[in-house]
């Protein structure tokens, strides 16, 4: 079958060697044991602490800041029996006091700010009360400002260290999550930074930069031994988006997954990770691939993100990953040893979890797997403690302490992403902002009008404090008539909803904050439709029909939410998006709705329509349409039905117009210079200063079957003041940016008529390029 047509092999023509088939593998300090030691050290390569242990420090050259990480982590590696090397390979790493070496908790959280899930190294008590507990993922990525993702993974290491050297938490993190959204049931999609693999990869490596970089140590060449501010970790690898769907649960299944969306979709974001980000760790997950254990596959782990991508940095598992794998998936009927060995050969260095720990010993002596492969996970972990200074301390950190975390300057950087991940989809006749001068009362209504916890979603910490929207509200409107009516998200406790009624009709304007929270998605929680959960329908549609004044919707929620009703209802002039945002959460909903801030953010998923769910079952992991079934396609690359509302929508209080800069350019692509580079002018010409997302989308050839219908190649976010216009230049590399990867899993570049298209609404425009060998 001609699936595509003059296509042209990338090895030929790109200097890089891509054009592979690689991915799937076919079906087949704390020293409290010592009793002597009462001084507690931030570190471990201290003196007088392997003194008060009773050895000499000079002894342990795993300890000698003269030698090279590696040779460190060898020396340590072989001071210690196959019994003392397996317990160190467990998420609670028991530490050998006999050679100087303590416990270490390697499970700490930093989604969206220093978190004390899970069991974690990670605490707050009266002396560090809480952290800076900012917007999720969705909400962070929503504001398409790589600035701003870096800023905030820089504040939230500084609290992470600030809180280590007070003996509160760890040094690795496993943050992001940044698994693409493929499906809008996902109850995980908070924590993740949308449907595009791009935008996803060019998140996840850049809050991880933020997180691990050194600053001055950027330029380090060996990157074994760059220093670490704290270990980040990507995760999950992969193909990993199903929790819990009508029973069918992520420890159990088995996702059938083609060469091209692996490579494509699922795993291209974390090899950004590594190769952009730098990110010291990996993650792989509960599932299984094609009948393969994520964590058991020598292909996905070995080959592919040690070997190909060169990964420096640390394999682990998702927490119980090997369990599962001999219980769930019963992995080849194997015994508990068995799949630990398997876990091990094909590369996973540490367990969340306690299999490696109580069965590595026996795996080892019953000859399922080398002590060698022991040796060379237990490096792999001790290199990364080095790096991050747990053994010799980081002198740069050591000063950080209680007034760097929950600072001033760190809660308004949480008020600045709320603002920025705002995401306004209907502004009928500008009703919004709404005018100080005629509006003297609202009313704010509906079951999230003074939320708190909701706000800051899962794998949060305990924050610095809460803004709800009322607390908001009421700093800015002396007469905020509030009337919250709805004792959940489901709005169904019996009563009629004569309360909030009574104020819509009562105010100048209404305010009506409802949405989702984590009882309907979340973590092990996938949803079943796409609709607001119980009568909050009912509840909004009787609120906006009693109103006096206009009436704004705020819709709190990760994944999108069909409410057409909404869209089509005259009564409801306005609708922003908010996602989870953060402890000041809040101030962001005030701020753009009272016209303090002039929102920019645009959806980073496809709102689709509720049928969209009875269509398609989220077990099949395709992203193309699928005629044979009449499956549609999946994410705004292959779905081309209608939507509630698209990928990239968001709206502003300004205008923008959008140009090249250089007039009727068309790139003719010469075999020679394989780099296109062009400037967009964009002109502000409406009233209000503003930011704008510039979307930089490329649509192969049209007689390519099976192509994306366009896909993101580069984005950048501009502030324009109004009346004013800013240029910003875009590269990219033909062979980068324009690769297609075929059905077999081959990159290509296609020959013939390519599209660049500039912009997401109506101000876009494209820009020719064509491509003849
Ligand atoms: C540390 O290693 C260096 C380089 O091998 C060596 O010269 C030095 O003697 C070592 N220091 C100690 C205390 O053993
Ligand atoms: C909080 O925990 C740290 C670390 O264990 C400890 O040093 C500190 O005294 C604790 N604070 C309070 C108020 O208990
Ligand atoms: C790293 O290299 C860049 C480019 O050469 C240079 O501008 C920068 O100052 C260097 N940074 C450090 C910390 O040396
Ligand atoms: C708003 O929520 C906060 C925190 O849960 C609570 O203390 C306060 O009483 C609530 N306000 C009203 C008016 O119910
Ligand atoms: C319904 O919920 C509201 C808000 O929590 C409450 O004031 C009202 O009493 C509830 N009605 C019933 C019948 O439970
Ligand atoms: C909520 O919906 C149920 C039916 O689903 C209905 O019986 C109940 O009266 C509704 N409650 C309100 C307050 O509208
Ligand atoms: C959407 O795709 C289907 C087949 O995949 C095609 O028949 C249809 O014409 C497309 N619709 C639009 C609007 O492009
Ligand atoms: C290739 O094209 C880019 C962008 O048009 C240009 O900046 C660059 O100088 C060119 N390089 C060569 C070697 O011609
Ligand atoms: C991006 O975020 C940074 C940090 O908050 C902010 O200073 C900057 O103004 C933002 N850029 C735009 C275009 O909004």
């Amino acid at each position: 079958m001609a699936r595509l047509h003059s296509v042209l092999f990338l090895s030929v023509l790109c200097y890089v060697a891509t054009a592979k088939k690689i991915l799937l593998s076919t079906p087949r300090m704390d020293d409290s044991q010592s009793s002597h030691v009462t001084q507690t050290y931030t570190y471990v390569c201290h003196p007088s602490r392997f003194n008060g242990l009773g050895l000499n420090m000079e002894y342990f050259g795993y300890c000698n800041k003269s030698l090279p990480f590696e040779v460190r982590a060898k020396d340590l590696v072989d001071r210690l029996s196959l019994t003392e090397k397996v317990g160190q390979l467990g998420d609670q790493a028991n530490g050998v006091p006999r050679i100087g070496l303590p416990k270490y908790y390697w499970w700490s959280e930093a989604l969206h700010g220093v978190s004390d899930f899970g069991d974690t190294a990670t605490f707050f008590n009266a002396t560090i009360p809480g952290a800076t507990s900012f917007p999720t993922p969705i909400s962070m990525v929503s504001s398409f400002n790589v600035t701003l993702w870096k800023t905030i993974g820089q504040v939230v290491s500084t609290e992470a260290r600030a809180m280590n050297n007070l003996g509160q938490a760890g040094l690795t993190y496993w943050s992001p999550n940044m698994n693409v959204v493929r499906d809008p049931r996902w109850g995980r999609a908070l924590e993740t930074p949308g449907e595009d693999p791009f935008v996803v990869g060019t998140y996840a490596s850049t809050y991880v930069r933020g997180l691990q970089d050194v600053e001055g140590t950027e330029n380090t060449t060996d990157l074994n031994s760059r220093p670490l501010k704290v270990a980040a970790c990507c995760k999950h690898y992969a193909a990993y988006d199903v929790d819990n769907w009508f029973g069918i649960k992520r420890e159990g299944i088995d996702v059938s997954v083609r060469e091209q969306d692996m490579l494509e979709t699922f795993v291209k974001p974390f090899e950004m990770c590594i190769n952009d980000g730098d990110v010291s760790s990996v993650m792989c997950s509960y599932n299984r691939i094609n009948g393969i254990p994520a964590c058991a596959d020598r292909r996905l782990l070995l080959d592919t993100i040690r070997k190909e991508w060169n990964l420096h940095g640390y394999i682990v598992s998702d927490c119980d990953s090997i369990e599962v794998m001999y219980k769930n998936h019963k992995w080849l009927n194997d015994t508990p040893e068995a799949a630990v060995a398997q876990a091990l050969k094909a590369g996973l260095d540490l367990d969340c979890g306690a299999y490696y720990t109580k069965y590595g010993g026996n795996a080892v002596v019953q000859g399922k797997v080398r002590e060698a492969d022991v040796d060379k996970a237990l490096k792999n972990l001790y290199v990364v403690l080095m790096r991050v200074g747990f053994f010799d301390g980081s002198p740069q950190f050591e000063s950080l302490g209680t007034a760097d975390i929950c600072s001033e300057g760190h809660r308004n950087l949480a008020i600045e992403a709320a603002r920025q991940g705002m995401v306004l989809l209907k502004n009928d006749d500008a009703v919004l902002p709404l005018n100080g001068q005629d509006i003297k009362s609202i009313a704010l209504v509906g079951p999230h009008a003074n939320v708190t916890t909701t706000m800051i979603g899962n794998y949060h910490g305990i924050p610095c404090g809460y803004t709800s929207p009322l607390d908001a509200f009421k700093q800015s409107i002396g007469n905020v008539l509030y009337a919250i009516d709805c004792a959940d998200v489901a709005c169904d406790n019996g009563s009629s909803f004569s309360p909030a009624i009574q104020a819509a009709k009562d105010a100048d304007a209404t305010v009506i904050v409802a949405g989702l929270d984590l009882t309907v998605e979340a973590e092990q929680l996938d949803r079943e439709d796409l609709l607001l959960p119980g009568n909050q329908t009912q509840f909004i549609n009787q609120v906006a029909s009693a109103s006096k004044g206009p009436v704004v919707l705020v819709i709190i929620s990760a994944g999108g939410v069909d409410i057409s009703f909404a869209k089509a209802n005259p009564n409801i002039k306005a609708i922003l998006w908010t996602g989870y945002p953060g402890e000041q959460g809040g101030h962001g909903i005030a701020d753009v709705i009272l016209g303090k801030y002039n929102p920019g953010g645009r959806l980073p998923l496809t709102w689709y329509e509720k049928d969209y769910v009875d269509l398609i079952p989220m077990t099949s992991l395709q992203l193309r349409p699928l005629d044979s079934l009449n499956y549609p396609g999946r994410t705004y690359k292959f779905f081309n039905g209608s939507t509630v509302y698209p990928f990239g929508y968001g709206l502003s209080y300004t205008t923008f117009g959008l140009s090249l800069t250089a007039p009727n350019i068309a790139f003719d692509i010469p075999l020679n210079n394989l780099t296109v580079g062009f400037d967009v002018e964009v002109a502000n010409v409406g009233e209000k200063d503003g930011s704008e997302v510039v979307f930089v989308y490329w649509s192969p050839p049209r007689s390519i079957v099976d192509a994306p219908i366009k896909q993101i190649i580069a984005f950048s976010k501009v502030f324009v003041a109004a009346g004013e216009s800013t240029s910003t230049h875009f590269d990219f590399n033909v062979c980068k940016s324009l690769e297609l990867v075929d059905y077999k899993g081959y990159k290509l570049l296609a020959s013939g008529a390519h599209q660049i298209i500039v912009g997401n609404n109506d101000g876009s425009f494209q820009v020719p390029i064509n491509f003849q060998t």
